[in-house]
């Protein structure tokens, strides 16, 4: 396996971008490509055989650009079928998980809330990992089919989205939660208005920095990290409508992103 490939990062939509850009952070020499599959997107109402699918047409499409490694930027794809995924393709995958543990040891109240996707919470990975560090914490799960798409059109804003943002976290509010993680990559891009309707007096637990530590961990102890020392570019490829992703790229990464055709 080559050191100078690209990293691929996909995701179903722009929520991975959150992760990428930490990866970009953490390290500056990496090339990275990353893909929206926002044609096919919300994976999180979709059966399992779809997400497989798709996952999978991502990743011959990140193959055959010689990415040295995958990053699972979604939470859906990745309690889905990340182990299929490993089964199939000869380069690391690296997923994402709901940060239920950082969560539980937050709790002063002993009830931790998770907004995910529908499918993510009924998932066994998601089941087994809540059973597993709850540590007698309640963890109280929220489904919230309809806020990536509300991240997708960039209703970002605290008018556009507080609505929508109190039907999924007021309820939580109700059963006593002071520590709140955000279970899918796409609501990172609200965490503000998140925060702001949950009160000052609750946690906002997101885990974009820890997926890009363990990214900078597995390219090292595999000697994937790239040798170069100049700055490392970004390509950016969409399953999906190309004029809402260039305005999507140019608002989370900048207005000199470029974007293709997936
Ligand atoms: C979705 O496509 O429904 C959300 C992706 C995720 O779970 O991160």
């Amino acid at each position: 396996m080559r050191d100078s490939g690209p990293i691929g990062v996909f995701d179903s939509g722009i929520g991975g971008l959150t992760i990428a850009r930490k990866i970009r952070e953490l390290m500056p020499c990496e090339d990275i490509l990353y893909v929206a599959d926002s044609g096919h997107a919300p994976y999180g109402d979709r059966p399992d055989r779809y997400i497989l699918d798709r996952s999978f047409a991502v990743t011959d499409f990140l193959l055959s650009r010689q990415v040295k490694a995958v990053v699972v930027a979604c939470n859906t794809a990745t309690t889905t079928c990340i182990s299929e995924l490993r089964a199939k393709y000869p380069v690391p995958f690296i997923g994402v998980e709901p940060g239920v543990k950082p969560a539980v040891l937050n709790s002063k109240s002993g009830v931790v809330g998770i907004l995910a996707t529908t499918k993510t919470l009924v998932t066994d990975s998601f089941t087994e990992l809540a059973k597993r560090v709850s540590d007698g914490i309640r963890v109280e799960v929220m489904p919230c089919p309809e806020l990536v798409v509300q991240i997708e059109s960039l209703k970002l804003s605290f008018e556009e989205a507080a609505g929508l943002v109190e039907k999924y976290v007021h309820p939580l509010l109700a059963r006593g939660v002071d520590t709140i993680v955000l279970g899918c990559t796409h609501y990172a891009h609200l965490a503000p208005v998140i925060a702001r309707v949950a009160g000052p007096d609750v946690s906002i637990i997101s885990t974009e920095l820890a997926v890009a530590n363990e990214v900078c961990r597995r390219l090292e102890s595999q000697g994937l990290t790239a040798t170069n020392s100049t700055t490392g570019g970004e390509e950016f490829w969409s399953s999906g409508e190309l004029a809402l992703f260039q305005a999507q790229v140019q608002h989370f990464w900048g207005p000199s992103s470029l974007v293709r055709q997936f």
